[in-house]
């Protein structure tokens, strides 16, 4: 072949943002056009030791104008590119996202937008700050149905709702399977409160003993909310998920905040950190350190660091738990010997452990017995030179307290909880450094007292 016969490299042939879904654990590829991919094609029966991540180069982030992060970021995201993958246009793209969040806001009273994130003046001086370090609060209280859970699972939704038009979908948008999730937190509310505005149905597996207010808001939102008392034939482990996956095994779609259950979810969490590494971008200098982020399942970790790692700064992350209930500092010390966190997803059992005793904390929302995410939570805390921080429980009430009595946000205990992670580092963390935290979730009711 001369060199005149070299097939043309054509300019306007730009590398796919996203390359696919690749499971952590046996290495399984999955095409980002093939629809409802919730799961590993291995991951069968009740196994859930695989889950799939996404494959994606952002760098630079760029973010158009628009108020709304799914539209501002589209072009980084994952159902974005299956919806490509199908030939919707790009306006059809926007109009997909503005119609279902116009929807959302009827029954959230916002849709989505950039939430704050800024340095908080009095927490950095009541913490000792200097002038040029200190603490900057992303505040995700009013982000839609009060914390950054509804994030998660709108390209879940995004996703399910491009399948059935783009008749990808094996049901009629009258007659669609339920959606379904355990959780008796933030995120059965936002799995809520997104189902009621595409008025699709929902099951809501709860403990036996879920507080009656938040049964209550997810009846007033139309969910089918079942309590799951543990039967006697029951394996170990939480009731209402063997009764969640009972349901997904008749159909039902998975539409929860745990990657190994719905990949999906990885997806929209990352918003959070673009967002917050737009801003760190357009800072003056010192960059932003570290980040001290609240972990339960994981999900949220995971995303909000790789979309901030996405802007280039590599802000060591501390995925912070409280004491009565830290399984992911267990899963961190034992994938320790294997050479990165995703060659330790393979040896899942050995690594993650779940927690041995009753979970317990005052930040209720952080109590998950396993970090389903932990294999991404791990994955960015070495690739950030991060840790995990085991917050005493003393902190976890201490950041609480001083999240309301310096910021006027009106935070819950989870919400505050990454704020107790810096108290637990503070005397590692100099001075004159930045750091970030999240507060995640409006307070809904007024706490139990210490
Ligand atoms: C307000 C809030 N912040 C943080 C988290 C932790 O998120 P994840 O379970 O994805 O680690 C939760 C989970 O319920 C939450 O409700
Ligand atoms: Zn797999």
């Amino acid at each position: 072949m001369t060199e005149s016969q070299l097939p043309r490299a054509n300019p306007k042939a730009v590398p796919p943002i996203v390359r696919g879904l690749r499971c952590a654990a046996c290495g399984t590829r999955v095409e980002v056009a093939t629809p409802l991919t919730w799961r590993c094609p291995n991951a069968k029966g009740n196994d859930r030791h695989h889950v799939l991540l996404i494959e994606s180069d952002v760098a630079p982030l760029r973010r158009t104008k628009h108020t709304n992060p799914f539209i501002a970021f589209r072009r980084y995201l994952a159902w974005d590119a299956f919806a490509v993958a199908h030939g919707m246009s790009e306006p059809d793209r926007d109009a997909l996202i503005e119609e279902l969040d116009a929807r959302i806001a009827k029954v959230a009273g916002t849709g989505f937008v950039f939430t704050p994130f800024a340095r908080a003046d009095k927490l950095s001086d009541a913490l000792g700050f200097s002038l040029n370090g200190g603490v900057w609060v992303k505040d995700e209280t009013h982000n839609v149905a009060g914390s950054q859970k509804s994030r998660h699972l709108f390209t879940e939704l995004l996703h399910l709702v491009a399948a059935e038009r783009l008749n990808l979908a094996p049901w009629k948008s009258n007659a669609r399977p339920p959606l379904a999730i355990a959780s008796c937190g933030n995120a059965a509310f936002a799995a809520s409160t997104l189902a009621r505005a595409l008025e699709w149905p929902i099951k809501v597996f709860v403990p036996e003993h879920a507080d009656a207010a938040l049964v209550q808001r997810l009846r007033d939102l139309r969910a089918d909310v079942v309590h799951c008392p543990r039967r006697s034939a029951d394996p170990p482990g939480d009731p209402c998920v063997h009764r969640f996956r009972e349901a997904t095994a008749s159909g039902a779609i998975p539409f929860g905040v745990q990657g190994p259950e719905n990949a999906w979810c990885l997806d929209g969490g990352r918003t959070i950190g673009w967002e917050m590494a737009y801003v760190a971008e357009h800072m003056e200098p010192p960059l932003i350190a570290r980040l001290f982020v609240q972990v339960g399942g994981g999900a949220f970790a995971a995303s909000l660091a790789e979309g901030f790692h996405a802007g280039g700064t590599r802000a060591a992350l501390h995925a912070v738990q409280a004491e009565g209930c830290a399984p992911l500092a267990l899963a961190w010390q034992a994938s320790a010997k294997y050479p990165t966190a995703v060659a330790a997803a393979a040896h899942w059992r050995e690594c993650m452990t779940p927690w041995a005793k009753t979970p317990q904390s005052f930040a209720d929302g952080i109590l998950d017995d396993e970090t389903y995410d932990w294999v991404s939570v791990c994955r960015a805390m070495r690739a950030s030179g991060g840790s995990p921080v085991v917050a005493s429980e003393r902190y976890v009430r201490e950041a609480y307290e001083l999240a309301h009595r310096t910021t006027g946000i009106d935070v819950s205990p989870t919400g505050a909880s990454g704020l107790a992670g810096l108290l637990a580092a503070r005397d590692r963390v100099a001075d004159d450094e930045r750091v970030a935290i999240v507060f995640s979730g409006i307070r809904r009711e007024t706490p139990k007292p210490a």
